[in-house]
């Protein structure tokens, strides 16, 4: 038995901060929010922390590529995750870096204890080195042919042709895709830590209790190849922290990701003085600590982040909680489908509790792929949280607000009723605890049927009508709002906002727990405002395309900047030259549709369209076009609108990003410029000759 209440440190994964949060993300937050919100609510200490994981080589050549600072960048991007993570609700007690002081101390306290106590190995190992970039090349900065089957384009640690798995060095006409140079072999010392040397501690905290059945079965593979040595260092140029005793050996991102865990929450207790960071981390420690991950990187919190512990004398973690991936409509979530959907997208069209509602109606505890089928989404909402939970409000609260002054009736006229609710808080408060939520879901609907139910059978809006049934009518609406505040109990964790509004609109203290059988009789409640509306099929079909047009915009750049690294920009033509009609021919002008258009910041006449060429399905057929043509038109003139262009012009990087085709126009300019507006039956793609 656990005492009352519980010390509980909770975390998720530190994204990278190289790229925006997606949906995929926001399954681990959004089920750890809904696990730390619960327990807070339940009355337990518990304590939710993150931090941006900020170092390693993605990073800084990111930065590079952007001609700004690492630290630049990682402060940037840490300012829109944490935009994105609040407007999500995500409540983190800390959100930090890993880039910060107290994870360098930590680090190198961790370090320096494993070297002393003789757990760090020192020798030379061959890579792969850019003689251009001056930088030795992970696996995935390495392409080359299949030394199996000669399939072209492959990176250097297996075939996604044939699925032969090789290590770079064998690749056939290798290149660094950094430089597009040959990469060289090279020798250099590093550090490694000895992890074969815990296997007995590690098989022993596996039977602890501490993961999923199909975390442990993993683990056993892994045990079952034997136990590697874990390289930790890596070599300069790098972002990170510098290996004490070195000038040129920096440790893998990996080395101090999981330790930043424990500065981020140093850094809390450096704020509040009610959390000490020993009574935590140390060995004897009788808290709870809980890592919340995706299944894809269960080694590193499960062998090497236990192993480090344990050889430095601080405690192990309780469990490792490990989710399954996000599918959409039934698919990996892809840029090239055009449903790789960015948490700010998202945001900007749909209402975030829609999403936590309907990831944790399809969250169990269990590794399994999540799949988010938009048009199941739309309907479990609409009919879930629009039409019956917030429903059994709405339909109550019109008499209590109009007839009875807000007043609720003096007592509840089906206690029975209410007891049912109240009991069914024991299973529901054991499926959250148990990260089944989907079975808590299941379990709050069913009261919602039964809450419904009760309303439908008693008819208030009939017996309103005869005179001298008022009482009645307050008695059953009565009844109603209170099985409405339960459900809202057992629901925060899932919707806080909601919950909020809820609290607001019956006038009542934060919901928790322990006081949902709290009546309220003779009780005011405030005036009824709609706390959800249901979602309509354009709001999914909005959110898909601005998905596909952003990310359409985003490969254009990518591939402009693969295809020329540093090319020089050639010599404009000598004005008014002419062309050869065989250069004329080979324009290649197509009728577009305009999916999107916008206004480009600091652009006095650009407007931004995203095209679609009809030239493929989603992203393949969009371009990014720059058009000056703000003077002549507003951007929802256009959207939906067909027009020409030219659609086989050598992308262009303006200095407001890449355009892939030009707009043809006519018109003297400013205000007065015509797009072509090609007959009703033109199509997207079709060739004008
Ligand atoms: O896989 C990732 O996105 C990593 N940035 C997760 C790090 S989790 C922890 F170890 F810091
Ligand atoms: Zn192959």
């Amino acid at each position: 038995m656990t005492t009352s209440p519980r010390k509980i440190l909770v975390t998720s994964a530190l994204p990278y901060a190289n790229g925006p949060i997606h949906l995929g993300h926001m399954l681990e937050y959004i089920q750890t929010d809904i696990w730390v919100r619960f327990q807070k609510q339940r009355g337990e200490t518990c304590t939710y922390i993150c931090a941006d994981d900020a170092h390693g080589t993605a990073i800084m050549l990111k930065a590079e590529e952007q001609g700004i600072s690492p630290e630049q960048l990682i402060s940037q991007v840490q300012a829109e995750h944490i935009q994105d993570f609040e407007d999500f609700s995500i409540d983190f007690d800390n959100y930090y870096s890993t880039n910060s002081r107290e994870n360098k101390e930590l680090s190198q306290l961790i370090y320096n204890t494993c070297k002393d106590r003789g757990y760090i190995a020192e020798r030379s190992i061959t890579q792969a080195f850019d003689t251009e970039k001056k930088l030795f090349l992970s696996d995935r900065f390495i392409k080359g042919s299949c030394p199996r089957c000669k399939t072209a384009d492959q990176y250097g640690d297996n075939c996604e042709a044939c699925g032969a798995t090789y290590s770079a060095t064998e690749l056939l006409d290798p290149v660094s895709t950094l430089s597009g140079t040959t990469p060289v072999e090279k020798e250099s010392v590093h550090y490694f830590f000895k992890l074969p040397e815990f296997e007995a501690m590690l098989k022993q905290w596996i039977r602890s209790g501490t993961l999923q059945e199909s975390v442990a079965n993993k683990l056993n593979e892994w045990f079952d190849a034997g136990l590697q040595e874990w390289d930790i260092s890596r070599d300069a140029p790098y972002f990170g922290f510098e290996i004490p005793g070195t000038t040129d050996k920096y440790f893998y991102v990996w080395l101090d990701a999981p330790i930043g865990y424990m500065a981020s929450f140093k850094n809390l207790c450096d704020q509040r003085p009610d959390l000490d960071f020993n009574e935590y981390w140390d060995k004897s420690s009788k808290t709870e600590l809980y890592h919340f991950i995706g299944k894809d990187i269960i080694n590193f919190h499960a062998l090497f982040w236990p192993a480090l512990l344990y050889c430095t004398d601080f405690r192990t973690p309780t469990a490792i909680r490990a989710h399954g991936f996000v599918t959409i409509n039934g698919k990996k979530m892809s840029k090239s489908r055009g449903t790789f959907i960015k948490a700010r997208t998202y945001l900007n069209h749909l209402h975030p509790e829609y999403l936590r509602y309907y990831f944790a109606a399809k969250l169990t505890s269990s590794t399994e792929d999540l799949n988010l089928s938009l048009e199941d989404f739309r309907q479990r909402v609409n009919s879930d949280l629009v039409g019956k939970v917030i429903n059994i409000a709405s339909r109550c609260a019109g008499f209590i607000n109009k007839t009875f002054s807000n007043q609720l009736s003096p007592e509840v006229s089906e206690p029975a009723l209410i007891e049912e609710f109240i009991s069914a808080g024991d299973s529901i408060a054991e499926h959250f605890e148990t990260l089944e939520y989907g079975k808590a879901v299941r379990e709050i609907m069913a009261l919602a049927d039964r809450a419904n139910q009760y309303i439908d059978e008693h008819k208030p809006w009939q017996k309103i009508k005869d005179a001298g049934n008022e009482l009645e009518v307050q008695a059953i609406c009565s009844m109603g709002l209170n099985l409405f505040r339960i459900l809202m109990v057992y629901l925060k964790p899932i919707l806080p906002g909601t919950a909020t509004q809820a609290e607001s609109f019956l006038n009542v203290e934060p919901l928790d727990w322990h006081n949902r059988g709290q009546l309220l009789v003779e009780h005011r409640i405030n005036k009824f405002k709609p706390m959800m509306s249901r979602i309509d099929k354009d709001k999914i079909d909005t959110l898909l395309t601005a998905t596909t047009a952003e990310t359409a915009r985003e490969m254009a750049g990518n591939k402009l900047l693969k295809a020329s690294p540093r090319k020089k920009k050639p010599a404009p033509d000598p004005i008014g030259a002419t062309i050869k009609y065989d250069d004329f021919a080979k324009v290649d002008l197509r009728v577009a549709r305009i999916v999107e258009a916008s206004k480009v910041d600091g652009a006095d006449k650009l407007l931004r369209l995203t095209v679609d060429i009809g030239l493929g399905t989603g992203v393949a057929g969009y371009k990014n076009i720059f058009a000056g043509i703000k003077l002549a038109y507003k951007p929802e003139q256009l959207e939906g609108k067909l027009t020409v262009v030219v659609a086989n012009l050598e992308p262009r990087k303006m200095r407001f990003g890449i355009s892939e085709g030009m707009v043809l126009a006519a018109g003297p300019g400013d205000k007065d410029i015509w797009l072509l507006e090609p007959d009703q039956g033109a199509k997207p793609g079709m060739r004008i000759k």
